[in-house]
C-alpha cells in the first residue's frame, strides 16, 4: 500500500470528501489553530504582498493563512480537482483568494512573482521534495520566504506502556497516509542545496488526549486502507479502533505527533 495523497488524482469524490473532512477537523482544533498562529505570525509579509499555498487541498488551512498573513493575493495548488472545486466554494466570495490544479514541482506560476510560498502538510507526501523546493525557489521573489511546515511522523506515539499494541495501528498511518515519515528531518539540508538560507526549523508538540478527533479519523483511514489493501482483515482492524475508542471514554487515550516548521528564504543575488 502506498500512501494514498500520491495518487490524488486518482481519487474518488467520496475518498476525496474523507480526506476534507478530516483536514477540516484538523485545522479547525485548538491545538492546531494555537500552532498555526504561532508560525504564521511569524511570517513576514509586506502591504500587497502575494502567497503560493501549495497543496492546498480542499483549502481547510487557506483561512487561516488569510487570517495571519493578510495577504494582497493567495494563489492556492493542488493536484487534486475535486479538492479544489472544494476550496473554491469555500471561497467563493474572497476575491483575494484563486485556486486552480497544479503540482508542488509544477505550479504552473510565472518567476520570481511570490513573495512566500507555504506547504502545510505536504512535503511528507510528496515522492520528489527536491523538485518541489526547486519550483518554491524559481516561483519566489529574491528575498522571498519558504515555509514548510509538516509531522515529523516517524515520532507519532498512542502507547502507554511498553509494547502497547494500539502502536500497531500507528504503523498502519506510516504505512497508508504518509509516504515521507522522516522528510522533515532532511529538508534543512534539501533546502540549503536547493539554495535557500534556512533561517529556523521551529518545534511544535501536538498532544491528543480528551477529545483526540483528529488522530481517531487518521487512525480510522489508516486502518480501513490497509484493510482495502489486505494487508489485514477487518476484525483486527475493528479491535484497534475499539480499543482507541474505548482509551477516548476512559479518559486514557493519549496521543502525539511532533510537528516542524521550516523557514527559508531565497537569497538576494548581489
Ligand atoms: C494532508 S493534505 C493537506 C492539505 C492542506 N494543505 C491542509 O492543510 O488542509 C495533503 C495535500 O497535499 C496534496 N498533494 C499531494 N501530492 C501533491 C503534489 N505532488 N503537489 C502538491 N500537492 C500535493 C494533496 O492533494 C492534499 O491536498
Amino acid at each position: 500500500m502506498v500512501d494514498l495523497h500520491t495518487q490524488i488524482r486518482e481519487q474518488p469524490r467520496d475518498v476525496l470528501k474523507v480526506i476534507a473532512r478530516s483536514m477540516d477537523i484538523r485545522a479547525n482544533e485548538p491545538e492546531m489553530q494555537a500552532i498555526c498562529a504561532r508560525y504564521m505570525s511569524q511570517i513576514p509579509l509586506a502591504d500587497g504582498g502575494r502567497v503560493l499555498e501549495v497543496g492546498c487541498g480542499n483549502g481547510a488551512t487557506t483561512g487561516l493563512l488569510m487570517t495571519h498573513l493578510d495577504p494582497a493575493e493567495l494563489v492556492g495548488v493542488d493536484p487534486a480537482p475535486g479538492l479544489i472545486e472544494m476550496a473554491e466554494e469555500t471561497f467563493a466570495g474572497e476575491i483575494r483568494a484563486s485556486f486552480h490544479a497544479g503540482e508542488a514541482a509544477r505550479t504552473e506560476e510565472p518567476d520570481s512573482s511570490f513573495d512566500v510560498v507555504v506547504a502545510h502538510t505536504v512535503y511528507s507526501h510528496l515522492t520528489d521534495p527536491e523538485a518541489a523546493l526547486a519550483e518554491a525557489h524559481r516561483v519566489l521573489k529574491p528575498g522571498g520566504r519558504l515555509v514548510i511546515f509538516d509531522g515529523d511522523f516517524a515520532t507519532t506515539t498512542v502507547e502507554l506502556f511498553a509494547g502497547d499494541p494500539l502502536q500497531a495501528a500507528v504503523g498502519a498511518i506510516i504505512r497508508n497516509m504518509v509516504h515521507a515519515p522522516f522528510v522533515m528531518r532532511h529538508l534543512p539540508t534539501l533546502a540549503a542545496e536547493a539554495g535557500f538560507t534556512v533561517t529556523m526549523v521551529e518545534p511544535h508538540g501536538y498532544v491528543q488526549t480528551a477529545s483526540p478527533d483528529y488522530l481517531l479519523s487518521l487512525i480510522s483511514r489508516s486502518l480501513d486502507a490497509g484493510v482495502r489493501a489486505g494487508d489485514f482483515g477487518a476484525v483486527l482492524s475493528d479491535g484497534f479502533k475499539r480499543e482507541a475508542q474505548r482509551r477516548v471514554e476512559n479518559g486514557t487515550f493519549y496521543g502525539a505527533v511532533m510537528f516542524l516548521t521550516l523557514f527559508a528564504e531565497k537569497p538576494i543575488a548581489v
